[in-house]
């Protein structure tokens, strides 16, 4: 099969390109070993000022980054666009123009090489990114808990490429609630990191959160009502800092608490999860899984848990190749030549590999 798809032996590695919101990314697969090389372009220095992503900001900063990174990578590791045997990016879920820059880059080389193009979706990159160094990938079926800047999703795969989502978020994401709460403390963007370090110096018997629908059935979640819960809390003492370091206190036994509560609710209902599917296999992914706090509660869980690495965790150009190098070498490989992009996939549509 795989000698099949592949015209001929020249054509030894892959590129994979990520462009659905604020990180330009070029990754590098050689076939035969295995090797991922990455380069992330992070627009962290565009954003910041406006405190959060300015969607026309980062498609305009894509593009004037994905010729380069792609050109600095081949060329550090002595492959020619001749070498490559398909480009996977990603079509969807994330921001629409940002996507399109992507998509168009990926299409544009991949018609000029004569090579496939395949349109990833965004959240199985992540789900892949457990797949990537490891000698024991996550076996089937197994569970993934996706946690990102826009997704907050419990996801069963039974096959291979195939996702039963099991309970969501019916409001804010995970990542979503961390950097409103920062920026109503005033931590600036991006909220999860910043939000996790200052936690560290908080006092974990000041203040307890609640544990959002954790008393209710089922496996949805609900993140809004804890960013509210941290702006009352922070609006009623406030007040009372008379000094600066008192603030700074304040602020973090608040991210603390929120902290603990988003990871207790997470690991809740994950452990609902693997009770009612009994798998025994769970995958952390999606930028939120960057988080030690969220890290060190899950592997508690009477589960294996499978974990990328963390330069796999936030988005990366590597776990699109990883996604689409699992596709094309089944076969499925995107014959749509447009430049057409799903800003929103419901990642519940996608095929089963067989
Ligand atoms: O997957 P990702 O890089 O982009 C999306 O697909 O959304 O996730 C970004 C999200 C942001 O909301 C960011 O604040 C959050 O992941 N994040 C974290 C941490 N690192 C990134 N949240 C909590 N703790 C972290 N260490
Ligand atoms: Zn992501």
């Amino acid at each position: 099969m795989l000698a099949k798809s592949i015209k001929n032996i020249a054509q030894s590695h892959a590129l994979g390109v990520e462009s659905s919101c604020d990180e330009t990314s070029i990754a590098l697969l050689t076939l035969d070993s295995g090797t991922m090389e990455q380069r992330i372009h992070s627009q962290l220095d565009v954003h910041q000022p406006y405190g959060g992503v300015v969607p026309e900001l980062a498609a305009r900063d894509h593009i004037q980054q994905l010729t380069p990174l792609t050109q600095q990578l081949l060329t550090q590791h002595q492959v020619t666009p001749q070498q490559l045997a398909f480009v996977a990016y990603t079509k969807g879920p994330g921001l629409s123009g940002a996507l399109m820059t992507g998509a168009g880059f990926a299409k544009s080389l991949a018609f000029g090489l004569q090579i496939p193009a395949i349109g990833i979706h965004h959240m199985e990159g992540h789900i892949m990114a457990a797949f990537i160094d490891t000698d024991t990938p996550p076996p089937l079926p197994f569970l993934s808990l996706l946690v990102s800047g826009g997704h907050s999703q419990l996801v069963l795969s039974r096959q291979l490429g195939q996702y039963d989502i099991l309970g969501q978020t019916l409001d804010d994401a995970v990542g979503e609630a961390f950097d409103k709460t920062a920026k109503l403390l005033g931590l600036g963007y991006p909220g999860g990191p910043t939000v996790s370090q200052l936690a560290q110096q908080g006092d974990p018997n000041r203040f307890k959160f609640p544990r959002p629908m954790v008393d209710r059935p089922g496996l949805d979640m609900s993140y809004s009502g804890l960013k509210t819960f941290t702006l009352t809390t922070w609006e009623k003492e406030k007040h009372l800092c008379h000094t600066e370091a008192e603030q700074t206190q304040l602020k973090a036994d608040i991210c603390l608490a929120f902290e603990t509560a988003v990871c207790d609710t997470l690991r809740i209902k994950t452990q609902r999860a693997l009770q009612q599917t009994g798998a025994q296999h769970l995958v952390l992914a999606g930028g939120v899984s960057a988080n030690q706090r969220l890290q060190a509660t899950l592997s508690k869980l009477d589960v294996t848990l499978h974990q990328p690495s963390s330069q796999y965790c936030t988005d990366n150009a590597g776990m699109i190749l990883q996604a689409g190098w699992m596709r094309f070498q089944h076969g499925l490989i995107d014959p749509d030549h447009s430049f057409s992009v799903l800003p929103r996939w419901d990642m519940a549509q996608l095929k089963a590999i067989v």
